[in-house]
């Protein structure tokens, strides 16, 4: 099977945690983009979803599937979106899409987060790919100086600005032994909004797309 296969795999398997009348959360990136679309096929079933970026609420838009904003929902019953890196312990790294801020606030609204990723994704230890940081602008250097005396090696995403109108760095060089804790500590760095590290929330069931078939982690 390709990587691809094995995304629109699982997003096929999380159709099946979506219950009648509910309205979900809804993540980005290519593995979220299958499930948007086999989303298009049962909508009929939803009463909206909640759209973790600009990109999947315009994907929800052209399947017809009305899009909510969070502050009209209330906590949602169920999240489902890709990761970059997951542990065995659910423990994920996200935001290559750039999309991280808005992922963690669905997801810290919602009762369920079901992460769907393909197995190139499962790691011992989180930090082999670049840990993404969104950042306010003006903090810039001094947050890459912080990441520096933590251990990092911050690049600044070029040519890119996340929806809410900031930066990312993404931070090479990591092996990120202990996440709750690397996420609080740049969590409190001033100038970071969100880092891509899901730890202290993190993913609640792991479909994974193997050559084998789907795997369920929980
Ligand atoms: C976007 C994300 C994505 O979930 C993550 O980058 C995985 O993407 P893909 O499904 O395309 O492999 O966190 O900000």
């Amino acid at each position: 099977m390709t990587p691809d296969e094995k995304k629109k795999a699982v997003a096929d398997a999380a159709l099946a945690y979506v219950e009648s009348g509910w309205v979900i959360g809804v993540g980005t990136g290519s593995t979220a983009n299958h499930f948007i679309d086999g989303l298009a096929k049962i909508k009929g079933k939803l009463d909206g979803a909640v759209a973790s970026s600009v990109a999947t609420a315009e994907r929800l838009k052209k399947h017809s599937i009305p899009v909510l904003d969070l502050n009209a929902t209330g906590d949602l019953p169920l999240y489902v979106d890709g990761a970059d890196e997951s542990t065995k312990h659910l423990h994920l790294i996200k935001g290559g899409g750039g999309a991280l801020t808005r992922e963690k606030i669905v997801a810290a609204a919602s009762k369920k987060f079901v992460c769907i990723a393909d197995d190139a994704k499962l790691v011992d230890v989180l930090g082999k790919f670049p840990l993404p940081v969104e950042v306010i602008p003006m903090a810039r250097s001094l947050v890459a100086r912080r990441i520096v005396e933590l251990g990092g090696q911050p690049v600044l995403r070029e040519g890119f600005k996340t929806d809410n109108g900031n930066i990312i760095l993404d931070v090479h060089g990591l092996s990120i032994l202990n996440p709750p804790e690397l996420e609080a500590k740049l969590d409190h760095l001033a100038g970071v909004v969100t880092n891509g590290l899901f730890a202290r929330r993190p993913a609640d069931v792991l479909l994974l797309g193997t050559d084998q078939g789907v795997k369920t982690l929980t």
